[in-house]
């Protein structure tokens, strides 16, 4: 009988700091040898001339989430993660919304219902903190990171979810007292409103004044306070989808001084521009997400964000919404302002593939950085390493091996995912995950779905290694 149950042959392993030629054997989901010559196994992966990489954890990603009345996500807990697994994916972190007047345990146990039994891969639920009552901060909060829930997102913007600076700190007062890692929405809530309420006055409707409304000054004023409130907090934090220059310089000046402030970028902030909002008549539209893609010079600025370390993570943001459909991008009854339109795009399968292609097979970043970016940090940061994000013996055998020459055009057919349309339709992308293992099972195998849905678990995780 074979000690393991497969053996994974002939690749060239890449971890957040090492690359070395050795097989991998796994028995029980587990990885349970690393080395040459490990003999048989029921399951042979010929992985030669291919990386084998730790799963892609994607740690900003949502699905089946309420997003304002008449508008449904296109994704759901099956086709989200089905996408993710296509990607090279092994662990998404969706969020669990918290509804005004809702507990938080509520909350959670609508979205487990949702995600029961439905995931390709495993997930992990971030809370958000719409409504931070006594209760809230007092019971429910501490308990719940104790619970494996070890971070929240908390928003300066949006209606029903902008926290004032009061209840931010109120907020990031509880995260330091149970450990927990604070992810913040940057950008200014009055401002947007007043710029929003100043385009429709000047009958400026279409999709691209969307961006004019969310201008880079409103993104760079609120990370500057966000990472001022977390200073008097004395907590870490996570500057989720940062989109420009000003914003990453204010997350380097503060890293800079010490402080525990971390930035995420995402690749529409690497491959789209504000110019992609202005297309024909509603076709703008597939662009719209908060913070807007702006420029080649904040596409350069985010480059070097990542180059330098300013950027921990890269995320996908995944927020899909479907383009021909009224419940979608398509605002329905007459709605005719950029307003209405349901902010975010679907980027989960595409994250990995872009990264690897604009910045591995470009020259601007090594596979270690690649691994550490796109894995490792996510699984140090939200607190599941070493479980996951590397690839090491005891550790989850999620790994997603790449063939580092396929040549392809990005169509959405490739995604899998529950939208009508890629922002991404047409790039040319090299290098592409060909298998994607989760815990010793085959998902994803040659662009072909082979895992059983229900095989995704939802991770307790334990707290950040920095918080
Ligand atoms: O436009 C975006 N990013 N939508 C998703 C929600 C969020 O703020 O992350
Ligand atoms: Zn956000
Ligand atoms: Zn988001």
């Amino acid at each position: 009988m074979s000690v393991f149950d497969t053996i994974i042959r002939g690749g060239r392993i890449a971890t957040a700091s090492d690359v070395f030629a050795c097989d991998v054997g796994i028995r029980d989901g587990r990885i349970a040898a690393l080395g040459q010559d490990l003999g048989e196994a029921a399951d042979i992966v010929d992985a030669s001339e291919k990386w084998v990489l730790p799963g892609g954890i994607d740690s900003h990603v949502h699905v089946s989430q309420p997003s304002g009345e008449g508008i449904v996500m296109a994704d759901d807990f099956e086709s989200g993660t089905r996408s993710a697994a296509f990607g090279g994916n092994t662990t998404i972190m969706p969020f669990c919304l918290q509804e005004k007047g809702q507990s938080l345990r509520e909350a959670l146990k609508h979205y487990h219902a949702k995600a029961e039994g439905q995931c390709y891969v495993d997930v992990s639920f971030h809370l958000i903190i719409a409504d931070p009552t006594e209760q809230v901060l007092g019971q429910e909060l501490p308990a719940l990171v104790e619970d494996g829930y070890s971070s929240f997102k908390v928003f300066m913007t949006y209606e029903g979810l902008a926290l004032s600076d009061f209840d931010l700190l109120r907020v990031m007062s509880v995260a330091r007292s149970s450990r927990a890692l604070v992810m913040v929405h940057a950008e200014n809530y009055d401002a947007i409103r007043f710029l929003t309420d100043r385009m429709e006055q000047l009958g400026n409707l279409a999709p691209r004044f969307h961006a004019t409304s969310r201008p880079i000054a409103v993104e760079r004023e609120a990370t500057h306070r966000a990472i001022s409130l977390a200073e008097i907090a004395d907590v870490p934090v996570m500057i989720v989808h940062v989109s420009n220059r000003e914003s990453m310089e204010e997350i380097r000046r503060a890293q800079q001084r010490g402080l525990k402030v971390f930035g995420e970028t995402c690749p529409q902030y690497l491959v789209l521009t504000e110019k992609d909002l202005d297309g024909l008549n509603m076709e703008g539209a597939k662009y719209v997400c908060s913070p807007p893609p702006r420029d080649a010079a904040s596409q350069a600025a985010c480059w070097e964000g990542i180059q330098q370390g300013v950027f921990s993570v890269f995320s996908s943001d995944h927020c899909p919404f479907r383009y021909d459909d009224p419940e979608g991008k398509l605002t329905p009854r007459g709605r005719t302002s950029f307003r209405w339109i349901p902010n975010g795009i679907p980027g989960v399968a595409v994250r990995l593939p872009i990264l690897f292609s604009e910045g591995v097979v470009k020259g601007r970043i090594d596979i270690n950085r690649f691994v550490a970016l796109t894995s490792t940090n996510h699984a140090k940061m939200y607190g599941m390493y070493p479980r996951k994000g590397t690839i090491a013996v005891g550790g989850d055998a999620d790994i997603a091996i790449w063939d580092p020459g396929i040549r392809q055009t990005l169509t959405h057919g490739l995604l899998h995912d529950g939208s009508d349309y890629s922002p991404y339709e047409g790039l040319e992308i090299t290098g592409w995950p060909v298998m994607t293992m989760l815990r010793g099972k085959v998902i994803v195998r040659d662009g072909v779905l082979v895992g059983a849905k229900g095989h995704g678990d939802h991770i307790a995780r334990d707290r950040s290694v920095y918080a």
